[in-house]
């Protein structure tokens, strides 16, 4: 995604192709890494000439608070509320929410719905099942990848008008998932929409923990390296 990026937009016209002409090899390196940073933290506002269509951001916060058109909560089958990140959603969207999810029949593992936002900032919230942690051999890595790929289905889909969309760390609270391997199936289940898929502009890992935030941004960051190679 980044090499696509640097030859199209910056070694044929912008900033870049002009230390490329001079042969500062050096500044010309030093100008990707910097390119490449940015991608991963999501500051891509500041590039002369690099228009990004999607990027992947990681940041740590409180995903009831972002300001995005859609946030993913780590629900449950029932969809009726929890604890977790679940229980600040609910929380913080109003017993709207509540009404809302109650006709919607539950949800399966791996699978996702969308409702309103209510109160929240966001318009959307997209309910999703990540599975329980059972030591890895009952399928729970492809069901976690599922429940990213079910949320991005929803969030491309015209009628949500979904532009930037910010995921809680799916799983790796309660239902106990490891969060170094949950984060790599994360930005491996986005990196590949992305690349497929250009309706989406931003989207947000929100890490609630700093430990948390940390295995995510290195996930984010390793992912980002394999592009490079
Ligand atoms: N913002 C962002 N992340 C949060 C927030 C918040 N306000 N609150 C908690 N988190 C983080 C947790 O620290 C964890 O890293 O969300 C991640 C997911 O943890 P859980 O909320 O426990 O979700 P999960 O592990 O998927 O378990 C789901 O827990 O809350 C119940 O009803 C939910 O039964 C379901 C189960």
């Amino acid at each position: 995604m980044l090499t696509d990026h640097v030859r199209q937009e910056c070694f044929s016209s912008g900033h870049l192709a002009k230390i490329i002409d001079n042969k500062d090899i050096l500044a010309s390196v030093k100008r990707i890494a910097a390119i490449k940073t940015d991608i991963v933290m999501g500051n891509t506002n500041n590039y002369d000439k690099l228009k990004m269509n999607n990027s992947i951001a990681v940041i740590q916060g409180d995903i009831t608070q972002q300001k995005v058109d859609a946030i993913v909560n780590a629900a449950n089958n029932s969809l009726l509320g929890g604890g977790g990140v679940d229980g600040a959603i609910h929380k913080a969207a109003g017993s709207e929410l509540l009404k809302e999810c109650r006709k919607l029949n539950g949800c399966a593992t791996g699978e996702a719905k969308i409702t309103k936002g209510y109160n929240l900032p966001a318009k959307w919230v997209i309910h999703t099942v990540g599975p329980i942690w059972y030591g890895g051999s009952q399928g729970e890595d492809e069901s976690l990848a599922s429940c990213y790929r079910s949320c991005l289905e929803i969030a491309q889909q015209q009628q949500y008008q979904i532009k930037a969309i910010a995921f809680s760390a799916i799983s790796t609270g309660v239902y106990g998932f490891p969060v170094e391997r949950a984060a790599r199936i994360a930005a491996r289940e986005i990196q590949r929409f992305l690349e497929s898929n250009n309706s989406l502009e931003q989207v947000i890992l929100v890490c609630f923990s700093k430990s948390s935030y940390d295995s995510y941004l290195s996930a984010v960051n390793q992912m980002s390296e394999r592009q490079l190679d």
